[in-house]
């Protein structure tokens, strides 16, 4: 699909579902706001509320970006990457010159890091590890394209492979402690999914102390409505954890030894297992070490064998563990659903998951705008189709189930994954996430990722 950017788009976003619109507009319209997110250095993850590059965010970024301009999206992920830390850790947010955000570099204080980067501002914890995928897509997408773009992308894919391999270095280096083999995070934040009920019970452990310097939240002023976002004793937590973190000078090992909040996170674990799987295709068709790709291999399947332990003997859904407390985590949330990302548990085990997601308890509610996964069942108590990652729809992981089960060779529940992202998104208002009945985009508007899936869905349709 040939996305004409100069297509007219005008009219008011936002809002309670104004329109519906057709596909090259609202193609046109997602290509309008990546470039007017676009700060010459970075494309923000959205206009106000996020006004730096956050590290997921720009993997999913670039795989719309492949679609406009490859070379912006080649940067936008090389900028990522210089950031990295020189232990190897990808942080979540790399940040600009804008102030509007809390917190901003000054309270992370990681200027005097060990490892951190020299001459870049970024945050002191990681998100999760999508990077390889982006890479992965946009090689694909290249190759749709010119001679001369298909080997732009493949020389790109082969010179961050070895920052790629070292950012998953570092996360089975440090970050996973004890027996279990999760993927562990000392930040919710870390997991993208910052104030799911998966997290509640570990942060009720976390007890911020009265040394907590004071702060203004500044979210809460960007968007009109404070109920869609994390309540402030939820951000007490989240400010005190990075209070903990100061102090240990960001040494990793001290972090993992002494946090209030240790969690192995079995979403970023499926995710890491299947990223392992295609940093080993990528690696073995750009000729990367072999030692490394076995490496990754033994890393995929420990990361697999943990999400498959990780399984609910009845419901099958995958749990986190709380690692503070030793003992597994049982909440009804999309991550529940990980073993479908990377596959390893058993066909039974997967079946059911299968069945659960298409029931009334998840996607087959009969009140859903459209059938894309909910943060959290609308079956579950305390489900709120409102506040962020405790119920609403987030089109990046809808897009992240549809691409696990297009690889798996799942295309008809890929197609049906992405015809339902587009009903939702449909509106061009590019919400951070949707009220699941109602479609009404919340959180911020023209937000830059949810614009690039859309494109990515858009062209995937009509290549
Ligand atoms: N998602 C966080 C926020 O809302 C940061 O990663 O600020």
């Amino acid at each position: 699909m040939t996305v004409d950017v100069t297509s007219p788009c005008e009219g008011a976003a936002g809002g309670r579902r104004p329109v519906r619109y057709a596909r090259p507009t609202l193609a046109a319209r997602a290509a309008r706001v990546l470039r007017d997110n676009d700060t010459g250095a970075v494309i923000t993850a959205a206009p106000r509320l996020y006004p730096h590059m956050w590290s997921w965010d720009a993997a999913f970024i670039s795989i719309g970006l492949a679609r406009l301009d490859l070379p912006r999206a080649v940067a936008e992920l090389e900028t990522l990457f210089k950031a990295q830390w020189r232990n190897g850790m990808v942080p979540h947010i790399v940040f600009t010159d804008d102030d509007a955000y809390f917190p901003g570099p000054d309270r992370w204080g990681t200027d005097t890091a060990v490892d951190g980067p020299r001459n870049v501002r970024t945050s002191g914890i990681c998100q999760p590890p999508v990077h390889a995928i982006a890479v992965q897509r946009m090689v694909e997408i290249a190759r749709t394209s010119s001679p001369e773009e298909r080997a732009d992308a493949e020389r790109f894919a082969r010179s961050i492979w070895p920052a790629l391999y070292s950012w998953h270095r570092w996360l089975v280096e440090y970050r996973t402690p004890g027996s279990s083999g999760l993927i562990a995070i000392v930040h919710g934040w870390e997991s993208g999914m910052d104030n799911s009920p998966r997290w509640d019970v570990p942060y009720a452990a976390v007890n911020p102390g009265d040394e907590l310097p004071p702060y203004v939240r500044k979210d809460v002023r960007v968007i009109g409505d404070p109920s869609e976002r994390p309540t402030d004793k939820e951000y007490d937590r989240y400010l005190w954890l990075i209070e903990e973190m100061r102090r240990a000078g960001y040494d990793q090992k001290e972090i993992v030894r002494r946090s209030s909040f240790l969690v192995g996170d079995v979403f970023i674990t499926a995710l890491f297992a299947v990223s392992c799987d295609v940093l080993i295709e990528l690696g073995t068709e750009f000729g990367q070490d072999e030692d490394k790709l076995a490496d990754l291999a033994l890393w995929a399947s420990r990361a697999r064998d943990a999400v498959a332990a990780s399984c609910h003997s009845v419901s099958g859904m995958a749990r986190d563990r709380d690692l503070r407390a030793n003992r597994w985590l049982d909440t009804q949330t999309i991550a529940g659903f990980a073993p479908l990302l990377c596959g390893g548990a058993p066909d039974e085990v997967q079946l059911r998951l299968l069945s659960l997601l298409d029931s009334d308890r998840w996607c087959g509610h009969p009140g859903l705008l459209a059938p894309v996964p909910p943060s959290v069942s609308p079956m579950r108590p305390g489900f709120n189709p409102r506040q962020y990652w405790r119920g609403p729809q987030w089109p990046v992981v809808n897009w992240l189930f549809g691409w696990a089960f297009e690889r798996r060779g799942w295309h008809e529940r890929a197609r049906k994954l992405r015809e339902a992202g587009l009903r939702l998104t449909d509106d061009g208002a590019f919400g951070e996430y949707y009220e699941p009945f109602s479609g009404e985009p919340l959180g911020s508007t023209d937000q830059s990722w949810t614009a690039a899936v859309v494109l990515d869905w858009l062209c995937a349709d009509a290549d």
